[in-house]
């Protein structure tokens, strides 16, 4: 089979693999398309240390060719989505298959594009910060994948005021079609916000700007850590202040939860894909490349220059 591997020189480059057999709780998966998201930067950045050469990619659509024990043989041929631990950037790929999901009547495109942001944003919202309606949330790297997904659950789950935090102008325009009823730029974080409190605030940002979302927290809010775009510096936050305020530093990371609690993810995975199946949220796929073009894909992610989700045409 044809496949991505990625070579200690961080260069991409397709090459011809033995097809994987699927183990134990596992199902093989014909690729059609695959999603591509910030988590290939971080790899290929070697921000996760993985041997190389590699086979990346994370999230997979198309249709289950065999099975491993356990699982049910009746899935062979079944279109689905899942979210891999690696080598989705190839004709066939391996994946637990809790965490595979039919698609029954969804494009294999759109399916490839939900990907570990799907639950990640779904859960952010609802498990998370267990946004109550009538709350105000405010989502930094909003023109993302998983921020234009966390602004929608949002709205379902009825939050009140939505503010967004995006790069550049033309990132503002683009996330103002997913019902953010501010965004504002990332170099006005916070002062242009004043003396505006939150009562959710996603921060996938960390350093200065996690700092600062502490100060922006309403009494009783929740600000969920998830990620580091912007700095790895260690956060330290007083907890005898944050007591008496009532605020909460919660944090979410939804590759350990696949590891220990796979039927949590799979259940949000599953209630993502539900909403977006039944049209109430979009996965908006603005990119999408060649098997081979996986290099310019990625360079463009972390360049900042494509918005909302891209994905790679495996089949
Ligand atoms: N914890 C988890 O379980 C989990 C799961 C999935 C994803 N994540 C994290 O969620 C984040 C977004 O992932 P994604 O897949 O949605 O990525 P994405 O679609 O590639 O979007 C990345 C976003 O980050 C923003 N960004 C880039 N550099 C930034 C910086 N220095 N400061 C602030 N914003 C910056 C970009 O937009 P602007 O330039 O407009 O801000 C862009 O919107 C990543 O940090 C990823 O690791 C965490």
């Amino acid at each position: 089979m044809k496949a991505v591997l990625l070579d200690a020189d961080d260069h991409y480059r397709v090459a011809e693999l033995d097809e994987p057999a699927p183990g134990p709780g596992q199902v093989a998966i014909r690729v059609a398309y695959a999603g591509i998201q910030w988590g290939d930067t971080m790899v290929r950045d070697g921000h996760f240390p993985v041997a190389r050469p590699f086979v990346p990619g994370f999230e997979a659509s198309g249709h289950v060719v065999a099975v491993g024990e356990g699982v049910d043989a009746s899935r062979i041929g079944e279109p689905v989505t899942a979210l891999t631990m690696a080598g989705a950037y190839a004709e066939v790929v391996l994946a637990p298959a809790v965490l595979t999901l039919g698609i029954g009547e969804l494009l294999p495109r759109t399916a490839a594009g939900l990907g570990w942001g799907a639950p990640t944003a779904y859960d952010l919202i609802n498990t998370a910060a267990q946004v109550r309606p009538g709350e105000s949330v405010l989502i930094h790297a909003a023109a993302g994948g998983v921020g234009t997904l966390a602004a929608q659950f949002a709205r379902l789950a009825g939050a009140g005021r939505i503010v967004g935090v995006v790069g550049n102008d033309l990132r503002a325009d683009y996330a103002a079609r997913f019902g953010f009823d501010r965004l504002l730029l990332r170099e006005a974080f916070p002062a242009e916000l004043g003396e505006e409190k939150f009562d959710v605030i996603l921060d996938p940002v960390g350093g200065s700007t996690r700092h600062a979302g502490l100060a922006q927290l309403a009494e009783h809010g929740r600000l969920v850590a998830y990620g580091n775009l912007g700095s790895y510096e260690p956060v330290l936050a007083n907890t005898n202040d944050l007591l008496m305020q009532g605020k909460s530093l919660v944090t979410y990371n939804s590759n350990l939860l696949s590891q220990t609690h796979p039927e949590r993810l799979a259940d949000s995975f599953r209630r993502a894909l539900g909403h977006v199946a039944d049209g109430r949220v979009r996965v908006d796929i603005t990119a999408e490349y060649d098997l081979a073009d996986l290099g310019i894909a990625v360079q463009h992610l972390a360049e900042g220059t494509t918005h909302g989700k891209s994905i790679l045409r495996v089949a």
